[in-house]
């Protein structure tokens, strides 16, 4: 039996598009979103309104003549960043968001906020100006476990940070924890999260048992089956503090299979059947639009995407390419270690 699903056409609002070649090869792969957060972290990491507006160009000529994805850009927020500027190019419709990243956290994250004292004004002005802050919530601390991270981070970064900038938009980006869940429903209608398409898949297992399986690696990773579990009911709740922001971050599969690899799952060619299979299996999949593609745009104030998208439910499952290539190496798809029945139709 076929079923059909028809959606607002989602949004995507968390990604990674990288520069140059790796935008030219990945842009399509999202280009049926109808906006998506773009990350700032290139090498070097786009600090200014004026870069944010340069690399917004470059994603509108990479991306095919018929998509529909808007990128939406962030600035990284750095020690030394002009709360001027940021209000700014926010006023002049450049950036929607701003991206805190803790210095070290991640991929190209060396730039990133090394004292939370320093860039207080810059939060104070976002507050001021209504402008969103999206954080990369984990500690560096050398000490503190990889799996323990995002908890620490939430009591001795997050919480505090929050309580002395009252009235500032905060997304937890890519939440991995039933801590992480819990701690974005504490708060009021200026706290949100987002929950990638992976980390509803995965656990820990996936990267390490039997072998370990490079292509599972992203940060923060995978936890434990019961934070999997958490992050499971939060994104199928239906509530409006959590939506889809997939994390998908390209990396050639030379930088992933090394010594010391890369982190990031690039999900973009399968999220959306991959994200009605997970929300058929919680008996959900009549609370998957609010989660691709009316709770983000709400918390962002902006009007859902008028036009609709269709998910078909065949019995033979969909097709993607195991891997693409870009410039010459070639970046693996995220394997959700499922079939893919549910087909998304071209526009
Ligand atoms: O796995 C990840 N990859 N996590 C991040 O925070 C960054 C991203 C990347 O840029 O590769
Ligand atoms: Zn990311």
């Amino acid at each position: 039996m076929t079923q059909t699903l028809t959606l607002r056409r989602p949004d995507d609002w968390h990604l990674h598009l990288r520069d140059g070649a790796m935008l030219a090869a990945v842009a399509r792969h999202s280009a049926g979103f109808g906006r998506a957060i773009i990350m700032p972290n290139l090498v070097p990491p786009v600090v200014t309104g004026a870069q944010a507006a340069a690399y917004r160009d470059r994603i509108r000529a990479a991306l095919p003549e018929d998509a529909a994805l808007e990128p939406q850009m962030t600035l990284y927020l750095t020690d030394t960043t002009d709360p001027a500027d940021v209000v700014a190019a926010f006023r002049a419709g450049i950036i929607r968001a701003v991206k805190l990243y803790p210095a070290g956290a991640t991929t190209n994250s060396a730039s990133g906020v090394t004292d939370f004292a320093r860039v207080q004004p810059v939060l104070e002005a976002m507050a001021e100006a209504g402008v969103t802050l999206c954080v990369h919530g984990e500690v560096t601390a050398h000490e503190v476990d990889i799996f323990d991270r995002e908890a620490v981070f939430i009591d001795t970064i997050l919480d505090p940070l929050r309580r002395r900038t009252p009235g500032l938009r905060v997304v937890m980006e890519h939440i991995t924890t039933r801590e992480g869940v819990a701690y974005a429903r504490s708060g009021g209608d200026d706290l949100a999260a987002t929950i990638t398409t992976h980390h509803l898949v995965i656990n820990r297992n996936a990267i390490l048992a039997g072998g370990i399986r490079p292509h599972y690696y992203c940060l923060p990773v995978a936890k434990r089956e019961e934070h999997r579990l958490a992050l499971r009911e939060a994104a199928t709740s239906g509530e409006g503090r959590f939506f889809l922001g997939t994390d998908s971050a390209p990396h050639a599969d030379s930088a992933k299979l090394q010594p010391c690899g890369c982190a990031g799952c690039f999900t973009a060619p399968n999220t959306m059947s991959t994200l009605a299979q997970v929300f058929e299996d919680e008996g959900a999949l009549d609370r998957l639009e609010a989660f691709t593609s009316l709770n983000g745009a709400a918390f962002y104030r902006l009007p859902p995407n008028e036009d609709r998208i269709t998910l078909t439910r065949r019995d033979s499952p969909a097709e993607y390419p195991a891997r693409i290539e870009a410039g010459g190496e070639t970046v693996t798809v995220f394997d959700p270690g499922f079939p893919l029945y549910w087909h998304l139709e071209d526009k």
